[in-house]
């Protein structure tokens, strides 16, 4: 039954009870009448509004939102204005609340689902490919080639190396996890960034000659440049930015770091005039195992970890790395750390 039959119902028996009761009284039938026609309408109308405005429109809206949960298209509306006078359109947008934060949760459980997978299948093939190298390796020694000295040597240099890498991998991960759980704690001290730096150029050195790369200090770089930090850990971050900045920049690119003191903090940055970042990638790239060349080539070498590791590192020191980049033109990574 609907609104209209309801009140139909309701004002017909209303009207009724009225006149007959007028009728014990001895009332002219004119008057009984029109008592009877206006009793019905009046209670008609009143009691259709009501039903309908405040009874049945609400319960409408609870349905449809109950549908929608059902079919997962709640929309993220806000509904505001709530009715004091009306307590159904309070418990409606309740449920309608409830609906939402509910649908919220599930897609960031479905989001979180689908990130477990996507780690767990990059994880095995990154863990896959120097496992199979060094496996062929030692089974064609095995196999044979063992007798040949020179084949030998060669074999088991390459299988060393793809074990070295996996180690890599495995600390890398191992780093990355234990920051998440936050088992690793910083330790903050005082120290001088340009010389950490400075050590950083020097490992990086026969990378960069490789690639005739120009890399080095900004222009009237102080030498003595103080901050609080966890020494060790940014060294780390360094070696990751700058790495990157060589690995990504064309031969006989230049890649430069500076530092800008301001009165509470130093901003470290790192460019480099290299192939840049496509903008849809850019807030990507600090997720683990993201690379930008999305076919997994390892002639580049890297297994997309780097960025991860710095941007946990930079998160525990609460600071955050900014990324400015143009494609053809060339990057930059920057960060503050506070001064000392
Ligand atoms: N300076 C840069 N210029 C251009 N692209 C960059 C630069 N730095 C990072 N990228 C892009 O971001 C991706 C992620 O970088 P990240 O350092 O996390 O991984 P990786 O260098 O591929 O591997 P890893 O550092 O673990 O050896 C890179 O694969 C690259 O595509
Ligand atoms: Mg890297």
């Amino acid at each position: 039954m609907n609104s209209r039959g309801l009140a139909l119902l309701l004002a017909a028996s209303i009207s009724i009870v009225t006149t007959a009761f007028l009728s014990l009284l001895n009332v002219e039938v004119d008057a009984l009448i029109v008592t009877f026609v206006i009793a019905f309408s009046s209670s008609y109308l009143l009691i259709h509004i009501i039903l309908n405005f405040l009874i049945f429109n609400e319960i409408k809206k609870i349905q449809s939102d109950v549908k929608k949960l059902n079919k997962k298209e709640i929309e993220f509306e806000n509904t505001g204005n709530f009715n004091p006078l009306n307590p159904l359109k309070r418990i409606q947008e309740e449920i309608h609340a409830y609906a939402v934060s509910k649908q919220e949760e599930i897609d960031q459980l479905r989001k979180t689902e689908n990130f477990r997978r996507e780690f767990i299948a990059d994880i095995s093939h990154e863990l896959k490919t120097p496992i199979f190298s060094a496996q062929g390796f030692v089974h064609t020694l095995l196999d044979g080639a063992i007798e040949d000295k020179k084949v030998r040597q060669k074999f088991l240099k390459k299988a060393a190396k793809s074990l070295d890498g996996l180690d890599v991998l495995v600390q890398d991960l191992l780093t990355l996890s234990q920051m998440e759980t936050g088992q690793i704690k910083m330790q903050f001290e005082r120290f001088n960034i340009f010389a950490v730096v400075n050590e950083v150029f020097e490992q990086l050195e026969g990378e960069a000659e490789k690639k005739e790369i120009d890399m080095g200090f900004a222009e009237s770089t102080s030498p003595q440049v103080f901050v609080v930090a966890d020494q060790q850990r940014i060294y780390q971050v360094m070696v990751n930015l700058i790495s990157n900045a060589i690995k990504y920049t064309k031969k006989e690119g230049s890649v430069r770091v500076s530092f800008e003191e301001r009165k509470k903090d130093v901003v470290i940055a790192v460019f480099d005039n290299g192939r840049g970042i496509p903008e849809e990638d850019i807030n990507r790239i600090f997720e683990r195992f993201y690379r930008v060349e999305k076919s997994r080539s390892k002639h580049k070498g890297g297994t997309g970890l780097g960025l991860a590791i710095v941007k946990h590192v930079l998160e525990a020191h609460d600071t955050k790395i900014e990324v400015k980049s143009t494609v053809g033109e060339g990057s930059t990574f920057s960060f503050a750390l506070p001064a000392a």
